[in-house]
């Protein structure tokens, strides 16, 4: 399914939910009409049993040029203080939606990275950029501070230093320094980048899909907790878990220590022996 006219495109192929922002023309900046989209989308895909990885990728030469500033700043501060609550809930709210989506998420950031983009950056769980991707917290320069929760992203992700010099220079960082200061996972040249992120789709749809959703929201969770309150929460974590797939990790130590047709420390188990040997 391509529906290359609406401000975002999506398709599935091979288990793998390729999303876009779709406004190329407007460098892919974040309007109303794409936050209500985008949120409709991440729905439609977010239980199909075909989509098993979620990649959030930019048409054209931007990934995001951040939050639209005619018609998300300018228009809907001219509606007054309600179009501007119903605009920040409908951004603010897919991006919460895709940090605890329920599949692993991969942002591909092809390109310009601006502002409000920082909220989806880090509601994926991965973040591979193209070398030639650029950063920046331009808010500074047209007169605001990084909102809508992006400094707390850059807090989160960066050390004090390096956030406070995005927050106060507005300055652009390339891919790869925005690897070597974490704000990504890797960067690999553009030409590489749509390959190397459908390796690592590949990597995580090999995965027990209910021990990936357990696994990223509590490195989410317990990075607010205290040790003991996180050691609490995990053994509960695994125990939910354990009710949603009760053969997973009896089949995981099955295949090691009886079969011995893998190696946990290199490699994942067959997923799909476990389908058979449910019937
Ligand atoms: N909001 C609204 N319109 C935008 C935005 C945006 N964030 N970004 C680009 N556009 C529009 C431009 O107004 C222009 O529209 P037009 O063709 O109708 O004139 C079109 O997209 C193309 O933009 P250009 O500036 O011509 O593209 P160029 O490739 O030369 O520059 C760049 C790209 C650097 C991304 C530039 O458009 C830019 O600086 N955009 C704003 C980035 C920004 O500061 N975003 C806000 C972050 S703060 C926040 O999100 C809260």
């Amino acid at each position: 399914m391509n529906r290359a006219s609406e401000v975002v495109d999506f398709h599935v192929a091979d288990r793998i939910a390729w999303v876009s922002f779709n406004r190329p023309e407007k460098r892919n900046a974040m309007s109303p009409a794409l936050n209500r989209r985008m949120m409709e989308v991440l729905d439609a895909l977010e239980y199909r049993d075909d989509v098993g990885v979620l990649v959030l990728k930019g048409a054209g030469e931007s990934w995001s040029a951040g939050m639209d500033l005619k018609e998300y700043f300018r228009e809907t501060e001219a509606q007054g203080l309600a179009g501007v609550r119903k605009s920040q809930r409908e951004s603010y709210g897919w991006f919460r939606r895709l940090r605890w989506y329920q599949k692993p998420t991969i942002a591909m950031v092809n390109g310009w990275c601006f502002g409000g983009a920082f909220g989806p950056l880090f509601a994926c769980d991965l973040a591979i950029a193209a070398d030639e991707a650029k950063f920046g917290l331009s808010e500074i320069n047209w007169g605001i501070l990084p909102g809508g929760g992006v400094t707390k992203v850059v807090v989160d992700l960066l050390s004090m230093r390096d956030a406070m010099y995005l927050a106060l220079t507005g300055d652009l960082i390339d891919g790869r320094t925005a690897a070597a200061w974490r704000l990504v996972n890797e960067s690999v040249p553009l030409e590489r980048l749509e390959a190397r992120v459908t390796e690592l789709a590949n990597l995580l749809l090999a995965k027990n899909p209910v021990a990936i959703k357990a696994a990223k929201d509590a490195v989410r969770r317990v990075k607010e907790m205290t040790y003991d309150n996180a050691e609490d929460y995990l053994v509960r974590a695994q125990e939910a878990a354990n009710s949603f797939d009760p053969a997973a990790r009896k089949e995981g130590i099955r295949q090691f220590i009886d079969e011995k047709s893998y190696k946990p420390g290199l490699a994942s188990y067959d997923l799909s022996k476990q389908k058979d040997r449910a019937g």
